[in-house]
């Protein structure tokens, strides 16, 4: 049993992610500002696990508990500091941290760079820096697939060409770097490294996280419309949106439309889960590992794949392509699975069922009517 620092652990990615390590054993401290979340996600993910929420001060922490939650933001020192010192004082210091607090969306990093290196890069350096200062050099590091860019080679290995295409993906880009730096890595191009600084590094690179847990109590909650497909496909269904819009149906792919490979959220945070016991279990390392499932579904894949789901028609309408696509982008998943024993175990239709159990439920999100 370890105690964790969950940074961003209410939104989509970390409360799934929470559930899955409180199922463990582990002892979780949540940090997030709720920028893009809500204590709601964490009250359910306490339910579902059995246990209470305990909501606490960064100076404060008391008796060690279960799941308990911090509300501040990555990018306060003084915040940091407080969090690692009072888990110590109080006998459970932080053995390491699951990072998944950031930014996300592509549009935006374009209009907002500064906001993006700010949050993402300068939040993380200081993140590091209180881990350092705290001995604490163990760390989860969400990454993206974002940084193959428009890949050269289907499926993509991690030693594939690192050429971000937008500020998001640069950002990401750079906590990699940085990562391998403080690791001893530096310009690392294998996936897996010694580390000759003591540190113990997993950077993950996701591919399209999708679905919620079968429960129907907890999934992605966007704000405002939706940039991503899946979450806009189930909006469709529940009657929010009128049509979904497909961008391109003249890619160089078997129907035309894009082709992604999604990942159920919950095999995604069983990824995380076996990540940090590989590294809790060995030599300080550096390890770069896709989280994908290895098969490429459409976007007219996604929309029936949904139909069946919903029993629901979703209506939709061919428009140009979207400026930034890459046409496919499906992941080599095989050094997760050798590293890991690790591999996704859920379909696209476990994907759409779940996901819309929790649209289904929750029209609205963790918004009004559903607490
Ligand atoms: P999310 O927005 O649902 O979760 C991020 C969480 O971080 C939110 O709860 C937000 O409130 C919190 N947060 C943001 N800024 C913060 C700050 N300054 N201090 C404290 N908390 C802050 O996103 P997600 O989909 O769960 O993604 C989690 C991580 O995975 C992100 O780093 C994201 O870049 C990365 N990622 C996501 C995807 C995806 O498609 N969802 C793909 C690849 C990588
Ligand atoms: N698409 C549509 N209509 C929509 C939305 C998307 O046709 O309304 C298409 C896109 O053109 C693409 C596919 O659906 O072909 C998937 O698009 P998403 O926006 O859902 O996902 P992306 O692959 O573009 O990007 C996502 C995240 C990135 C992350 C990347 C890899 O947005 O942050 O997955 O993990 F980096």
């Amino acid at each position: 049993m370890a105690q964790l620092l969950i940074t961003g652990g209410a939104g989509f990615i970390g409360s799934h992610t929470c559930l899955v390590l409180l199922e463990a054993g582990h002892q979780l401290l949540v940090l997030d500002d709720f920028s893009n979340s809500s204590a709601v996600a964490l009250k359910r993910v306490a339910e579902l696990a059995g246990t209470r929420l305990q909501r606490d001060q960064p100076t404060l922490i008391k008796a060690p508990d279960t799941f308990t939650l911090v509300e501040g933001d990555i990018r306060d020192a003084p915040c940091l500091d407080a969090l690692f010192a009072s888990a110590k004082a109080c006998g459970q210091p932080i053995d390491a941290v699951i990072h998944f607090a950031g930014l996300k969306a592509v549009g935006e990093s374009v209009q907002q760079p500064l906001r993006y290196w700010d949050v993402n890069v300068v939040g993380t350096q200081r993140l590091l820096s209180a881990m350092d200062q705290h001995n604490c050099r163990t760390m989860v590091f969400s990454s993206s697939a974002t940084l193959y860019g428009y890949p050269d080679q289907v499926p993509i290995p991690e030693t594939a060409p690192i050429q971000p295409i937008n500020p998001y993906g640069a950002s990401k880009h750079a906590v990699e770097e940085l990562l391998a730096d403080l690791a001893g890595c530096s310009g690392a191009a294998e996936p897996i490294q010694a580390s000759g600084a003591g540190w113990r590094i997993a950077r993950l690179r996701y591919f399209n996280p999708v679905g919620a847990h079968p429960s129907g109590r907890i999934g992605e909650d966007p704000n405002g419309i939706p940039n991503n497909l899946f979450p806009f496909i189930t909006q469709v269904a529940v009657g929010r949106r009128p049509e979904l819009t497909v961008f391109g149906d003249d890619w160089p792919t078997p129907d035309g439309t894009g082709v992604r490979d999604y990942i159920h959220v919950m095999d995604l945070a069983e990824g995380h889960r076996e990540a940090l016991h590989s590294l809790l279990s060995a030599d300080p390392q550096l390890l770069t590992l896709n989280l994908g499932s290895g098969q490429g579904a459409s976007v007219l894949d996604v929309v029936k794949a949904m139909e069946a789901a919903s029993q629901r028609a979703i209506p939709y309408r061919i428009a140009p392509r979207r400026p930034g696509d890459a046409a496919i982008t499906v992941a080599n998943p095989a050094l997760a699975a050798q590293q890991l024993h690790w591999r996704t175990q859920r379909s696209l239709a476990e994907i759409c069922r779940d996901g819309w159990a929790w649209q289904q439920a929750n029209p609205n999100g963790y918004g009004d009517g559903c607490r």
